[in-house]
């Protein structure tokens, strides 16, 4: 795998933009995996800018998101769904038909998982992921303990999971305490990874996961054994 440190959270972002701006130039109709949450915040914004200043099209772009709460409706503004349509989806002109997501409110969650591996590979399997890292090593929401050959399942929160991403929510007063999500699996199965970490707090958990042994403990270090893995760290998610 390589490890870029860029400079602080906008080079990390410009420089993860570029990759993603890049394969949808040299191939239209990429597949992306994405992913949620604070750290690619960014990163989507420049590539609304890209699209809205005429370098890009998502027109022929699919997408597939990792994960998102289990029990929760996705027009919730605390659910994937509603972040991803907020941060990317309603200001680019993809299509609604190439947008997947897990829901996370579906009456049958096995059949949704299974569905979902169903839809990756009918697309042709997922050309580039995007992956952030929480605190407790886990990529999606496959949490320490997932099986690195899992596919897409229903995971129970860990302790750490549930009270870092409460500070987030906007409607929810309660932690949704399961999530719906691609398995190690599903996601070392992707083309090309990129990985993004900033902040300090990231530090600790950066160094366990790609200079510590390859453990099911820490998820994030399966990605070691990806043969196309590029992780994009700020200075401080360096630290370490
Ligand atoms: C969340 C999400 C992940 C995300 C990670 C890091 O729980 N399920 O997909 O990558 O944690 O989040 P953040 O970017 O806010 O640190």
């Amino acid at each position: 795998m390589k490890i870029i440190i860029a400079r602080d959270y906008e080079e990390m972002s410009e420089r993860a933009a570029k990759i993603i701006i890049d394969l949808i130039k040299r191939k239209p109709e990429a597949v992306l995996g994405l992913a949620t949450g604070a750290t690619p915040i960014r990163l989507y914004q420049l590539l609304v800018q890209a699209y809205q200043r005429g370098e890009l099209s998502f027109e022929k772009v699919t997408t597939f998101n990792l994960d998102d709460y289990v029990g929760l409706n996705k027009n919730s503004r605390d659910s994937f769904y509603s972040y991803m349509h907020e941060n990317l989806f309603s200001q680019v002109d993809i299509r609604p038909e190439n947008i997947n997501l897990l829901d996370g409110s579906a009456s049958n969650l096995t059949d949704e998982c299974l569905n979902y591996e169903r839809l990756i590979k009918e697309a042709g399997g997922i050309d580039l992921q995007l992956l952030g890292i929480g605190l407790d090593g886990h990529i999606g929401f496959a949490e320490p303990g997932s099986s690195f050959d899992g596919r897409t399942f229903v995971v129970n929160l860990t302790k750490s999971t549930i009270e870092t991403n409460a500070k987030g929510f906007i409607e929810l007063k309660q932690s949704p305490t399961q999530g719906i999500t691609m398995g190690p699996g599903t996601i070392m199965e992707a083309g090309q990874i990129l990985m993004l970490a900033n902040g300090l707090h990231k530090a600790p958990i950066i160094h366990k996961a790609f200079y510590g042994p390859v453990t099911e403990d820490v998820p994030a270090s399966v990605l070691q054994r990806h043969p196309d893995c590029l992780v994009i760290l700020d200075a401080a998610a360096a630290g370490e």
